[in-house]
């Protein structure tokens, strides 16, 4: 069949979040520390009734009603998550419960596990899925959500929430180009060893060499693969990055522009393309990535790029925080939201996957020529804007008390939610209980 791709997406994020302005002052650190210097302004939580159950069949069903999707029409269903509850039964069977009344129970797929890739590879399965001959016709819906919760000290601003659901079938709007590149390797950048405990060991600075060691790989792997010389960030009309807080993502696009730099056969053409990089020629880019002085002639001279590109794809990264697997597709709804149908008919849009552990994959969607197919995926995500701004602001005392009484009950049977729904938005499903025996139950705002 052709033209497999996206045929929709749905995103939903809590509605409550902290300005990470009071965060810095009630955290003591320097003004600006996490608003400039890790460029995000929001930052979305959840309060007791919400968990990553209950976030996933928020916006399973909300795609499915929004996009008249019956329930009978979807033939695979793959969660990407780290939001680990229960260490066998998966959210995919949770979420079973939304189809129970259609009497669709022949729906492949469960969930996939590796840091903020699980959506990543949980859309390449899905896709794979109905280019194969296991297809039976039906769509697939491929569902990324997490809770990234840190504790107080410096990751804690780099947190968020939220689940994204993709529809994902033939003669869609979005396709996907052939070539993908991927890197995995076996770090311990950002893990979850402690059981006990929601929050995950990380050791930051590693962290981020090796988002862009591995950004690197992708990039030179994914030129390799177009198999023409020269393939520079200038093939990528929007470039869309895995975004743990958006300063990361400006000196990702900015490693392009080094990778580009260093990659390009013609040496006298990329000295002349990128004067202010000449002086770094030299270095050995595997050594560079806390190279503060190349990093900035790079961010300076990628800046206008950035700004048409990339800048677009991050509101939702700078206004609700890391997501985790939905990260890259929070992105990606990001960019949709931002641009008209003309500036997206026929483009590229580059996408950088990244999860720690780790695993990470570059690949290219295209949006289609059809302006009818394009035009009606955005309009499904008009409403996003005012569902972020509709949003309620709580101070950074009480965001504390709320993420400090979670850690207490984390894990605990039977437990009682005391959260007031007035704080969920209709059409929200939150938890009821856990009971005795860990069996959780949902309603529905
Ligand atoms: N005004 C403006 N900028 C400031 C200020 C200020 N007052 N204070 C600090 N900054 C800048 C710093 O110069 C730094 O900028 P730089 O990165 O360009 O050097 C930036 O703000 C962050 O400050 P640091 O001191 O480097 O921050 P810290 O080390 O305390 O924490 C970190 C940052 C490591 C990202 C931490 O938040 C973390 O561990 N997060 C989780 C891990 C993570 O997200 N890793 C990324 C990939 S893995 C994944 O996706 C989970």
């Amino acid at each position: 069949c052709g033209d497999v791709g996206i045929l929709a997406i749905e995103i939903y994020f809590p509605n409550q979040y902290v300005e990470q302005s009071e965060l810095e002052e009630h955290d003591g650190v320097t003004k600006g520390k996490y608003t400039i210097g890790l460029g995000q302004q929001k930052m979305g939580f959840c309060n007791d009734r919400e968990d990553i159950h209950s976030l996933c069949l928020t916006v399973v069903q909300r795609l499915l009603e929004k996009n008249k999707i019956g329930y009978g029409e979807i033939g695979r269903l793959e969660v990407g998550t780290e939001t680990i509850i229960d260490k066998s039964k998966s959210v995919k069977t949770v979420l079973m419960q939304l189809f129970k009344p259609s009497g669709n129970t022949d729906i492949e797929g469960v969930d996939t596990t590796n840091a903020c890739y699980g959506g990543t590879a949980a859309l390449f399965n899905a896709v794979n899925w109905i280019q194969s001959q296991f297809w039976d016709g039906r769509y697939a819906l491929v569902v990324a959500g997490d809770v990234a919760v840190y504790p107080p000290g410096p990751a804690r601003p780099t947190g968020g929430a939220g689940a994204i659901a993709m529809l994902i079938g033939p003669n869609a709007p979005i396709t996907f180009n052939r070539v993908r590149a991927t890197h995995m390797e076996h770090v311990y950048d950002f893990y979850k060893p402690d059981l006990s405990s929601e929050f995950p060991t990380v050791d930051g600075k590693i962290s981020i060499e090796c988002y862009l060691s591995a950004l690197d790989c992708c990039y030179e792997r994914y030129c390799k693969k177009e198999n023409r010389p020269d393939v520079s960030f200038d093939d990528f009309d929007y470039f869309c990055f895995h975004s743990p807080y958006c300063k990361l993502v400006q000196k990702s696009f900015a490693r392009l522009c080094v990778n580009d730099y260093f990659l390009y056969s013609d040496k006298e053409q990329s000295d002349s393309k990128y004067p202010d990089l000449v002086p770094f020629k030299n270095l050995n880019l595997k050594e560079t990535y806390f190279n503060r002085e190349l990093e900035q002639a790079a961010v300076k001279c990628s800046k206008t790029s950035f700004e048409a590109k990339t800048l677009p794809s991050l509101m939702i990264a700078s206004m609700v925080g890391n997501m985790y697997t939905p990260s890259l597709y929070g992105g990606l709804v990001s960019l949709l939201v931002n641009k008209n149908a003309e500036s997206l008919l026929g483009k590229r849009i580059g996408m950088f996957s990244y999860g720690s552990g780790l695993a990470s994959s570059m690949f290219s969607l295209q949006v289609s020529k059809d302006a009818g197919r394009v035009e009606s995926l955005l309009a499904s995500l008009g409403d996003i804007p005012s569902r972020l701004e509709a949003r309620t602001a709580l101070p950074a005392a009480e965001f504390t008390t709320i993420l400090k009484a979670k850690e207490d009950s984390y894990n605990k049977a039977p437990y009682q939610p005391t959260a007031s729904l007035d704080t969920l938005t209709s059409g929200t499903y939150y938890l009821i209980e856990v009971d005795p025996q860990y069996r959780r139950t949902y309603g529905r705002r």
